[in-house]
């Protein structure tokens, strides 16, 4: 298996036309700093030193309400490919670990939706998972449904080599184009035939107005999920997550609460990568958002879909 941050920043170089050759073969030294890679060519550094500035701008447009990401840039992508998606890889490995003995038994093909997926860090977690802990899963197909189109190139040249690097199954990914917080939202029939659908991290991109319709059309989805399927809610350390899914509970009917809504602090699994660590980051700006973190802080419940 190859390291996974070689794969991450090899594929986010390509895709900003500016190609690093990473070779193996460094000393791993510092305890928790993966330093087994070398780059032949200076290319690494200009890049990520510019795309500090992008860091700066998705860590000040998270901060304030309400949220505004340019997700059309690709700068503003690499960015967050690089500065989060390796964070939110593990919530979902957690919460299944978690649960395991009750959830994905005894089925060979998964039908699997992401609300508001983007890149699909949770879908890495859950092969990652399904790997491991179910092999009894050899097929698994995707659906996200996000309101823009942009994270399909990160997902085809990035989350999926991520996914080959240790599923050996078959999977395949199709997107829906969908405005979670538009009242007028048609559910696609796809929700029907999902055994798991998951909505991670995209509760607080809603404005306060767009959240009440977020929270009605997730019932309206609800609605049209299949008696046995399972949806899992992630998202971040707020209040007002903690209400928006405690809220939604209540609200939806016919269902089975397997997990109460909890909070964890799911560490990153992965060694920080030397290159992030030194060249994207900046200890004395940390209060640019120019760090890696630990892990993520979430809010996480899972219910049952009963007939
Ligand atoms: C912070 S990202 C989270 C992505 C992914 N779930 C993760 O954990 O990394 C928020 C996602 O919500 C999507 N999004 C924003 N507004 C949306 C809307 N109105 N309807 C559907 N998706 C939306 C964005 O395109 C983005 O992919």
């Amino acid at each position: 298996m190859e390291c996974e941050y070689k794969i991450l920043l090899e594929k986010i170089t390509d895709l900003l036309e500016s190609r690093i050759s990473l070779q193996q073969g460094g000393d791993a030294q510092t305890v928790g700093i993966c330093e087994v890679c070398k780059c032949e060519t200076p290319n690494i550094d200009y890049l990520l030193a510019g795309l500090k500035d992008k860091v700066i701008e998705l860590w000040q447009a998270y901060k304030n309400y309400p949220i505004k990401v340019d997700y059309a840039d690709r700068y503003v992508r690499a960015a967050y490919m690089l500065s989060y998606f390796p964070y939110y890889i593990h919530p979902i490995y957690h919460v299944l670990n978690v649960n395991r003995n009750s959830i994905l038994d005894k089925i060979e093909e998964l039908n699997v939706g992401f609300l508001g997926g983007g890149a699909l860090p949770e879908l890495v977690g859950l092969t990652k998972y399904v790997s491991i802990q179910k092999k009894n899963i050899i097929n698994i197909n995707v659906t996200v449904f996000d309101s823009t189109t942009h994270w399909n190139t990160e997902r085809s040249s990035v989350t999926e080599p991520l996914i080959k690097n240790y599923y050996p199954g078959n999977f395949k990914i199709e997107s829906t184009i969908v405005n979670l917080w538009d009242k007028k939202i048609s559910v696609s029939s796809t929700i029907k035939r999902l055994d798991v659908l998951v909505l991670q991290n995209t509760i607080n991109e809603a404005t306060d107005e767009g959240k009440e319709i977020l929270k009605m059309n997730l019932i309206k989805i609800w609605n049209e999920l299949a008696q046995g399927a399972i949806f899992i809610i992630i998202d971040l350390n707020y209040a007002e997550i903690s209400s928006f899914i405690n809220d939604l509970s209540q609200s939806i009917i016919n269902k089975e609460i397997l997990q109460e809504l909890r909070k964890d602090s799911v560490t990153n699994a992965l060694p920080r990568c030397y290159f992030i660590q030194d060249k994207l980051f900046d200890p004395s700006r940390e209060e640019d958002g120019l760090y890696p973190r630990g892990g993520a802080r979430s809010y996480w419940s899972i219910i049952l879909k009963k007939g």
